[in-house]
């Protein structure tokens, strides 16, 4: 309790920002503990989260991997990655000191079931009335195991709760296995499945922009918009992931999850309610509607791309296949063309493209009206740009309202093409919190909406193994791109058959 009013007394006064929604004590069990995302994003959200105040003093971060080292060690091990994701960020001694008395480890190998479990037992024990989470930061192959290991070694105690990093398997039937396994140990509301970007301040933000103001929900149809594009792109490589990546490629590890997540925030019906299922409910209606990628429109609707080298950030960049250390087919690069088939938005399509080693990072959904009917210069003749809703995910977090507008002063009818613009940065100066900081105090007030529910992820496949298996059947290689470049050429040809084009900013 000290600790928890020493770091009250640095936020001043009034303690904790009233906004913060308060969660009750828990422990909290991280398999994979040592791992990337464990040390890179689940430890320094916890301790932002903690910082700020939401945390309660009891609760118990318990770290566990099969690394060999003590409670001490894997502080240590805590500091010096938030030191190295967190670059410009100062963090006092102290403070640091009072979050990691919340920090434990256990060397522990959760897919086996072996005498190991006996001393994170031992550390749980006598605490079974708060709220136990186990974090699954591990290969999802494991999933299934793991959970079956917590429920023998008697760790289920009730109300604990489970949650899954994606991508959960690798195509629909493995997605399936994974969630009977750990279905038949957890229940389907104690199972909270990651997709970070659901986390993000902007795409919570869709639903908030589409349903609560009057102004686009009559016109965010296919009457009057004439396509959406999402881009989700990278301008990191590979990088140490390499390994692991090849064995998913950007269509299972981007588009399965993160990007027909945005797909369905955007084109979805309006939910009667924020409730979990209310929304989800008619998120998948649209992962249902999606028109099925077939052999014999593979070629139309999909470009696959692998990076070879270039230059990124001003460096040289080395080939995916030099990263990878062989040649692979695995693509790094994908863009569709996807048709929702139902009333709403029967004739406009979804343009969508993800790739690594692009020429920026940069993720945003443009939403394009269609032309005017008739435009009032030169004779009707004049090709106008679109009126364009840009919503900016990542960096420089806002929007734009892209209009066409006259030019002030002499000279006749000049026109401009204008952003009207809101700009995150500007228009909010408060801080806010990561995704996984969200996500990670969302599980621990056990609110679901935030996670992808079982048949979610299983529609999601079904769409993309379609993609998977046309892809097997037309062999056409994946096109080579330039490492920081915006993917190949082919990707610009998906769009200009249908009279359109990416729209990369004016
Ligand atoms: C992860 C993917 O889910 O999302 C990574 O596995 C990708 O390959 C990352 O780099 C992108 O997340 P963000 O939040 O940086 O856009």
């Amino acid at each position: 309790m000290a600790e928890q009013a020493g770091r009250r007394q640095d936020q001043g006064a009034g303690g904790a920002p009233p906004q913060l929604l308060p969660v009750t004590p828990f422990d909290l069990v991280v398999f994979g503990a040592a791992g990337d995302l464990s040390l890179r994003k689940l430890l320094p959200s916890l301790f932002h989260r903690w910082r700020d105040g939401q945390i309660p003093a009891t609760s118990r971060i318990i770290g566990a991997s099969r690394t060999a080292m003590d409670d001490a060690a894997f502080a240590a091990l805590a500091l010096e990655s938030f030191r190295k994701f967190h670059p410009g960020e100062r963090i006092e001694e102290r403070e640091w000191r009072e979050f990691a008395a919340l920090l434990h480890y256990v060397e522990l190998d959760a897919a086996r079931s072996d005498d190991d479990w006996l001393a994170l037992s031992d550390k749980l024990a006598g605490d079974a009335g708060k709220q136990r989470i186990f974090y699954l930061a591990l290969p999802p192959s494991l999933y299934g195991e793991v959970s079956r290991n917590i429920a023998a070694a008697g760790l289920k105690s009730p109300g604990a709760r489970i949650v899954l990093e994606k991508p959960i398997g690798r195509d629909l039937a493995s997605a399936q296995a994974i969630n009977d396994a750990v279905g038949s140990v957890f229940a389907e509301d104690a199972i909270f499945r990651i997709d970070h970007y659901l986390g993000k301040e902007t795409v919570q933000n869709l639903i908030v922009l589409r349903f609560m103001n009057s102004l686009f929900e009559p016109v965010w149809n296919a009457n009057a918009i004439d396509h959406v594009e999402i881009t989700v792109a990278e301008s990191i490589g590979s990088g140490t992931r390499a390994s692991y990546y090849d064995t998913a490629g950007a269509l299972r590890d981007m588009v399965q999850n993160h990007l027909l997540q945005l797909l369905c925030l955007v084109a979805m019906e309006p939910p009667l309610d924020l409730n979990a299922d209310t929304v989800r409910d008619e998120k998948i209606k649209v992962l249902r509607a999606l028109r099925p990628i077939t052999p014999a429109s593979i070629r139309q609707t999909s470009v696959r791309g692998q990076y070879g080298k270039g230059a990124s950030n001003g460096e040289v960049a080395a080939s995916y296949a030099d990263e990878l250390g062989r040649a692979s087919e695995t693509e790094t690069f994908v863009a569709l063309k996807a048709h929702v088939d139902n009333w709403r938005w029967k004739g406009a399509p979804f343009y969508l493209r993800t790739g690594k080693r692009m020429a920026g990072r940069r993720s945003e959904i443009i939403i394009q009206f269609k032309d005017v009917a008739h435009a009032l210069i030169n004779g009707g003749s004049e090709k106008l740009p679109p009126s364009r809703l840009v919503i900016r995910l990542q960096p420089d977090e806002g929007m734009s309202l892209l209009l066409v507008t006259k030019e002030p002063g002499p000279g006749g009818m000049r026109l401009r093409y204008v952003p009207l613009n809101l700009s995150y940065a500007d228009a909010f100066s408060a801080r806010y919190p990561d995704a996984y900081e969200r996500l990670l105090m969302a599980v621990v007030r056990g609110d679901l909406a935030l996670f992808m529910r079982r048949d979610e992820v299983e529609s999601a496949w079904k769409w993309v193994d379609g993609i998977l298996a046309a892809w097997d059947v037309d062999a056409t290689p994946a096109h080579a791109y330039a490492a920081g470049t915006d993917g190949p050429a082919q990707a610009a040809m998906l769009l200009d058959r249908d009279g359109r084009a990416w729209f990369d900013g004016v």
